[in-house]
């Protein structure tokens, strides 16, 4: 076993095996996949009886092929995976991904023993089996069977589900995130997710790591990754209930375990658990488009009262505070909303409120030593303009560059129909983290605050180091 993935993420020659000239075979994607990414690397069809597919010279087994191969993605049926790895061994191939179905998944498996056998004697990583493979988006590799292009940027992900990793794709692109690397893991009957961790944790590309996990098999390293690595880990842990558990058991022949100590776990290794994949998403629009949060001290500006309570309510149930105004602050704010209303926090700017009062709020509270980070809120109350709300954030968050100027972070909140929804994807391709739920804005903010506390046992890390 050898876990230096560069040339696994990098390879610059290729061989699929099982690849086929029928275009519905998982062989067949696996092949086009590779071939019309927009990365360059020598590309081998591996086929018993074919001569060429796709326009490419096939061979009949990997040790046929020519020169080095730093990759070979392995897609025929389980009973003849062993011996294409031998001959994997035999080439001195250092990487594979085993994408075919059919081992410990489906109950206690010899066939998977088998593999295991063959990969603790060799110097190689294997992916999987039962996987998708890997795109990465940094390069413009693809090296899955699967659809879905993601868009390249930031956000590392490591699924153990395949379908669920695609899903994340198309969820990525509709959020306007952008995925440096997407990774499924399967069965991980070698490259596990602390290895990944281990690579993305000093992968230049990568900012923040996001997991989908069924089960752990080796715990302590888990933690010990995400222990060690200096980027926010995002963790979605599936098996929670008895039923997701027995599920989790199918799908990947995974142990759930009790969910108790998955918590306390990732918690205590600086991880965060997110509930689903959605706020997966939440979370990292918020750490890689916002600086984290010092302290859990939050400010709310927001032209609905409702809408004030229900975030206020929302941020307390998630850690963090509420504070009343100093009286600086309170003279500023008392300065520019209407008489009829007192400054309070969360601040009522009042449902006629326009992008003046939106951007002098948000400012005063920024500019409080006691506020650590802002959300600032808008209802589609019916004689506002959403545009005005819509407006000032994109200022305040781009043209200001108010969290440069401040260090703070600020998230945003809408409660709206169709409207406000065209003025939102606006607010989303230019990279501002925009919810349209109050709980949904705390849940980020309360991971931009777990991502301050992180940095600074992050820094008394490198103190004790030192000392
Ligand atoms: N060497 C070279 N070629 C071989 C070998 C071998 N040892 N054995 C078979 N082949 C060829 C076959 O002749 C065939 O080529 P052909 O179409 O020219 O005849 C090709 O390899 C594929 O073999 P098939 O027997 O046709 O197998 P098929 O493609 O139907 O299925 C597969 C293989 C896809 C690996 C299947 O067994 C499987 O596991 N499917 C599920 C995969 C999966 O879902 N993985 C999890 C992904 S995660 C997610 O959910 C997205």
């Amino acid at each position: 076993m050898t876990h230096n993935l560069e040339v696994f993420f990098r390879p610059k020659s290729i061989a699929v095996v099982g690849a086929s000239k029928d275009s519905r075979k998982i062989g067949h994607a696996a092949l086009k996949n590779i071939l019309i990414s927009d990365y360059e690397c020598s590309l081998y069809p591996v086929n018993l009886k074919e001569k060429e597919i796709l326009g490419l010279k096939c061979f009949k087994k990997v040790s046929d092929i020519p020169g080095k191969v730093d990759l070979v993605l392995i897609s025929v049926p389980a009973p003849f995976v062993a011996d294409v790895l031998r001959d994997c061994v035999k080439k001195k191939v250092k990487n594979t991904i085993i994408i075919t179905s059919g081992f410990s998944e489906v109950g206690k498996n010899d066939m998977e023993e088998e593999l295991k056998q063959i990969i603790d004697k060799a110097d190689m990583n294997v992916l999987g089996p039962n996987v998708m493979g890997y795109k990465n988006a940094s390069i413009g590799l693809d090296a899955s069977f699967v659809y879905g292009n993601p868009k390249k940027g930031n956000v590392a992900l490591i699924s153990q589900s395949g379908a669920l990793g695609i899903g994340m794709i198309y969820l990525a692109n509709n959020e306007y995130m952008g995925v440096s690397k997407i990774i499924g893991v399967g069965n991980k009957l070698d490259l596990d997710d602390d290895d990944l961790i281990d690579y993305f944790a000093q992968d230049p590309d990568t900012k923040v790591i996001g997991l989908y996990i069924e089960g752990v098999k080796h715990g302590r390293d888990f933690m010990n990754s995400i222990y060690a690595c200096n980027k926010p880990i995002l963790v979605v842990k599936a098996g929670k209930s008895s039923a997701g558990a027995r599920a989790a058991s199918s799908h990947t022949g995974s142990m759930a375990g009790s969910d108790k100590i998955y918590e306390a776990a990732i918690k205590q290794a600086g991880g965060i658990r997110c509930r689903d994949v959605v706020e997966l998403f939440d979370m990292a629009k918020a750490l890689t488009g916002q600086p984290p949060a010092r302290g859990n001290r939050i400010g709310i500006v927001t032209n609905g009262g409702g809408l004030g309570i229900l975030l206020t309510d929302a941020c307390e149930e998630n850690g963090l505070t509420i504070p009343k105004l100093s009286p600086k602050t309170y003279k500023k704010i008392d300065k520019i909303i209407p008489d009829l209303v007192r400054p309070n926090n969360p601040v009522d700017i009042v449902a006629d409120a326009g992008f003046f009062r939106y951007e002098a709020a948000t400012s005063a509270l920024l500019e409080d030593p006691n506020i650590d980070g802002v959300i600032v809120a808008s209802v589609h109350g019916g004689y506002a303009r959403p545009a005005e709300f819509t407006g000032a954030i994109i200022k305040m968050i781009r043209e200001r560059k108010l969290h440069e100027e401040y260090k703070k972070p600020i998230l945003a909140t809408w409660v709206g129909g169709r409207e406000y929804e065209d003025l939102v994807i606006d607010l989303k391709s230019a990279g501002v983290p925009i919810y349209p739920s109050s709980w949904r804005t705390a849940r980020s903010m309360m991971a931009l605050y777990q991502e301050g506390q992180r940095i600074k046992k992050e820094g008394k890390k490198e103190a004790e180091k030192k000392n």
